[in-house]
């Protein structure tokens, strides 16, 4: 098969973090017998000092018109100084709004060999985390109605609002139950229905969805509640859905009982299964360009656009593997060094995922 990906490495170890990346996405290519193309695009920073603008009109057609969008990160000190939408960040957003991105799937998984980067209890991290948190992307309390007042007396107040629409609701719903199926059937559907009325139409038309999907089991349970379940007992959680500003929280936390932030992979997906594929790090501007960076994260979110976008998946299986393989035989960037382990540059790294992939073929 063919598909397309509009590549973007961006700043500071984002150009490193890809270039492992596409060694193993052609050695999966290679395998499969699959042609990928990888048209290269600027965003970010380097957009600016190539074109002017952190995004090109070149980059959002061509990410349009792709199969799928990988991302390496963007920012760093250079741009710092700009302002409103010379701000590299806003590359994102605006890849985000036109690519209609709306579910945001950000995987917390602990790998074995790096339990012990699990700041939670032993036992706990024994049990394994395994947990996909799908986040709401384009509504909710993030992109309600917001103002700032004067009231009578002179004070200032503000309100923003929390607002969704059922078929919003609806197609986050069926984003997280379809990837229910392909894992251990659970969903839990976080939200503050004893408190919020958008909560309550989210909890009824969640249920209304899940009636479609008999297979899968689902529960709900309030945000404050899941934050301490996630650190108390994480393996109940398998696929996590919830609102945009729950999401970000929620899988702020999921990401870091895992331990290291290089090895955190994201999605985010539009309606036709498409999507943007990206680490869930920065731009690392304080190791960038010294063969240091952890290109794990950005490898298993290729594995996710595998999966997700390219319908691959046993070769998503397969890179996921690969990472566990040179995990299990030492192979550390810094950010995931311990004692007893072989501390390894990206290169490197990279290098050992396509042996990996060879080997386990
Ligand atoms: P960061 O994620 O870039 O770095 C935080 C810390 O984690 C640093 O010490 C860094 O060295 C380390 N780190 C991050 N990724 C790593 C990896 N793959 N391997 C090893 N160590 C890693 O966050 P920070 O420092 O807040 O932001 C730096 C720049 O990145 C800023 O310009 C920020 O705006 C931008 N940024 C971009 C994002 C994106 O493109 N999606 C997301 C977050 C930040
Ligand atoms: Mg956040």
């Amino acid at each position: 098969m063919k598909f397309t990906i509009a590549t973007i490495p961006g700043d500071g170890i984002g150009p490193e973090v890809i270039q492992e990346t596409i060694k193993v996405l052609e050695t999966m290519a290679a395998i499969g017998g699959h042609t990928f193309s990888y048209p290269l695009l600027l965003a970010g920073g380097a957009a600016l000092d190539a074109t002017g603008h952190p995004l090109p009109e070149e980059t959002l057609q061509t990410a349009q018109e792709a199969d799928a969008v990988l991302l390496g990160a963007v920012g760093g000190p250079k741009w710092d100084h700009l302002e409103g939408e010379y701000r590299p960040e806003r590359a994102l957003l605006g890849l985000r709004k036109s690519l209609g991105l709306f579910a945001n799937l950000r995987p917390a998984v602990l790998f074995q060999p790096l339990k012990d980067a699990c700041p939670l209890h032993p036992a706990t991290a024994a049990k394994g985390i395994d947990i996909m948190v799908v986040r709401e992307l384009t509504g909710g309390l993030y992109f309600g109605k917001q103002e700032r007042l004067q009231d009578e007396t002179g004070g200032w107040y503000a309100y923003d609002t929390m607002q969704y629409h059922e078929s919003e609701i609806r197609r986050i719903a069926r984003v997280a139950l379809e990837l229910a199926k392909g894992r251990s059937g659970k969903v839990t559907s976080v939200d503050k229905a004893n408190i919020l009325e958008s909560s309550r139409l989210w909890r009824k038309t969640v249920m209304e969805e899940a009636a479609a999907y008999p297979t899968i089991s689902l529960d709900h349970m309030y945000v404050d509640n899941a934050s301490m379940q996630l650190v108390k007992s994480p393996g109940q959680f398998d696929v996590i859905l919830t609102e945009n500003m729950f999401g970000d929280i929620l899988s702020d936390e999921a990401g870091m009982i895992t331990g290291s932030i290089g090895m955190l992979p994201s999605a985010s997906l539009r309606e036709d299964q498409g999507g943007m594929y990206e680490p869930v790090h920065g731009s690392a501007p304080d190791i960038a360009g010294q063969n240091k960076a952890n290109p794990l994260a950005t490898i298993l979110s290729a594995a996710m656009m595998l999966r997700i976008s390219f319908g691959l998946e046993a070769e998503a299986m397969l890179m996921e593997s690969a990472v566990e393989h040179v995990l299990n035989q030492g192979l550390r960037t810094g950010d995931i060094y311990s004692d007893g382990c072989q501390l390894t540059g990206t290169r490197e790294m990279g290098a050992a995922v396509v042996a990996a992939v060879k080997q386990l073929e």
